[in-house]
């Protein structure tokens, strides 16, 4: 659904970064969306809506947070509260979270942990969330995830908080002592298909959030298309062919069957 909302806040998270966070009364939208799911945000007089992921939704309000990348989220860095948005959402196919007595293992990077605050809110203390970052001064959400009960984890490239390395380190560290049912992945590509590939290996279901550039945000433009073998064809899967996928409707998020279930290289 389209909808003129009341902006109530919209804070810079970080000093040295344009990392923004934007909360936006929006009852009917906070009451149907899911975890990973996404609304299209008109910004300005740009003719494209950006879509940008729901971190939180509730109490009649959404919590999306962006980096200042172009021209449409440096427009949105200069909304004030008590000004209004046109949103249309929520779109896409989230995170599975119908069965949340199940271990999770949540592994963000970058502005990919976004999506995964709402799993860990669904999750409690069943999730371990695993969230890598370049370097201390772009950290976010700390303080959320741990409040929400999560176990946290957090890397950083270059060792200036947390620990020294790449998420999957980690990753591979609390795979090899718990047992997870089921991973979810969002951020970079090279991340995602590391872990799907580690998932694969520990036959450990896993579900990606793929990010694509959009334009129509509804399924009818084909620019976001992506390359996935879908889980629920054939048995076995490996054998099954990659077929085209919209990122906006068919996904955000795929559930994938092994780690070859996306064409990382599209
Ligand atoms: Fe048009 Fe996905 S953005 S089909």
């Amino acid at each position: 659904m389209i909808a003129l909302c009341d902006i109530i806040s919209n804070e810079k998270m970080t000093e040295e970064y344009n990392i923004y966070s934007m909360i936006i009364d929006a009852p009917l939208i906070a009451k149907i969306a899911k975890p990973g799911q996404f609304v299209h945000v008109k910004c300005g007089g740009l003719t494209l809506r950006r879509p940008i992921s729901i971190a939180s939704a509730k109490n009649g309000q959404i919590k999306i947070c962006y980096d200042v990348r172009g021209e449409g989220t440096k427009w949105l860095s200069g909304l004030k509260s008590g000004g209004k948005i046109d949103i249309n959402g929520p779109i896409g196919k989230g995170f599975d979270v119908s069965d949340t007595s199940k271990k999770v293992l949540l592994a963000g990077g970058g502005i990919g942990i976004y999506p995964l605050y709402s799993v860990a809110e669904a999750y409690g203390e069943n999730a371990f969330a695993v969230l890598g970052f370049r370097t201390k001064d772009i950290i976010t959400f700390e303080k959320e995830f741990k409040e929400c009960g999560s176990k946290l984890y957090i890397a950083t490239d270059d060792g200036s908080y947390g620990r020294k390395g790449f998420a999957i380190d980690t990753v591979k560290e609390i795979l090899d002592n718990n047992k997870i049912d089921i991973i979810m992945t969002c951020g970079p590509k090279i991340m995602m298909k590391g872990i799907a590939l580690e998932a694969q290996k520990r036959n450990i279901r896993c579900q990606v959030s793929m990010e694509e550039r959009m334009a129509c945000g509804i399924g009818a433009c084909l620019a976001c298309v992506c390359k996935i073998k879908d889980a629920n064809v054939g048995d076995g899967v490996l054998d099954v062919p990659f077929t085209n996928k919209r990122v906006c409707i068919d996904g955000p998020v795929f559930d994938i069957f092994d780690g070859s279930g996306v064409d990382w290289e599209w």
